[in-house]
């Protein structure tokens, strides 16, 4: 192949839409690394193939996005506590040619609102709108950092049942009725369902019932202010977007294929929000 320097890349189906390849571009630039980060566009029927053939193309890891995250993780040799608890990786690497995962949305969730709201962690109860794959690594993230009620709230009430099921006693499974009772003492209010993306679906949730001192954040960030961060603001509370989500929870990748701890930056959000604003 001729090339000495690390490769990583990001596989998806589709992929087109990713933003890692200019996160992780921006740090090889930034730190002067040569290596690369490249897109693959894989199918789900080839992804198994693609994950074998990792160290014969040239490939120190990378990255997985939807639909492989729960099949990359099934097919990992060695996987850490949050590609476990989360059952979904995110992060590949090899380690004596043996594939390694983990799941870095959680500690991308936390690292974000560490940055935005340094005592964000100190509050108990937590109330979690949604119950798919995002909102597990999101209660993997609320457990780890302290919260010891964390109300998980979904159209499909199972599901959230599901979830209460796989991480125990602190989590509670309620339907969008219980909404409004629930915020009376919630610290943090987290949005991790598809609704207010792209402008796709207007919905409104009632804030009247949060205390003064919460904070309410959305993994959602297209677009940026979505339609439960504006009515927050709208009500004097702490907002905090999800872009820095996106842009943390590429680090630990980044620090194990290329060597150097990188910093999330105004630049790069800028050079984010810029991307995100040609496409629109
Ligand atoms: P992800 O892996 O990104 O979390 P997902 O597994 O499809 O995606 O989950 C999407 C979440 O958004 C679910 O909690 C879903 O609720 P259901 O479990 O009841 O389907 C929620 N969601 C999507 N559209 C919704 C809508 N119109 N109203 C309420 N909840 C919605």
């Amino acid at each position: 192949m001729g090339e000495d320097f690390p490769r990583a890349f990001v596989c998806g189906y589709p992929v087109t839409h990713s933003r890692s390849p200019l996160i992780h571009n921006y740090w090889l630039k930034s730190h002067a690394i040569a290596g690369s980060y490249q897109r693959c566009e894989v199918h789900p029927e080839n992804f198994a193939e693609f994950i074998n053939s990792l160290r014969g193309n040239g490939y120190v890891g990378g990255n997985v996005t939807i639909p492989h995250k729960e099949v990359a993780c099934a097919l990992l040799y060695r996987k850490d506590e949050s590609a476990e608890m989360i059952g979904a990786a995110n992060t590949l690497w090899l380690e004596d040619g043996q594939l390694c995962g983990s799941n870095t949305d959680g500690y991308g969730f936390a690292a974000n609102l560490d940055e935005r709201v340094p005592d964000w962690a100190e509050g108990r109860t937590a109330t979690v709108l949604g119950a798919g794959g995002a909102a597990r690594a999101i209660v993997y993230a609320l457990q780890q950092r302290g919260y010891r009620d964390i109300h998980i709230v979904n159209r499909t009430v199972s599901r959230a049942q599901e979830l209460c099921d796989h991480f125990g006693g602190c989590t509670r499974a309620h339907s969008w009725d219980a909404l409004t009772d629930l915020l009376v003492d919630s610290k943090l209010l987290v949005n991790t369902t598809s609704l207010g993306m792209d402008g796709a679906q207007t919905y409104s949730v009632d804030l009247d019932s949060l205390p003064g001192e919460a904070i309410v954040t959305d993994i959602v960030y297209v677009p940026l202010r979505t339609p439960l961060l504006e009515a927050a603001a709208a009500r004097g509370l702490k907002t905090v977007d999800g872009l820095g989500m996106l842009l943390h929870q590429a680090v630990p990748g980044f620090e194990r294929w290329f060597g150097v701890r990188p910093k999330v930056t105004e630049e790069l959000r800028d050079i984010i929000i810029e991307d995100m604003e040609a496409v629109h």
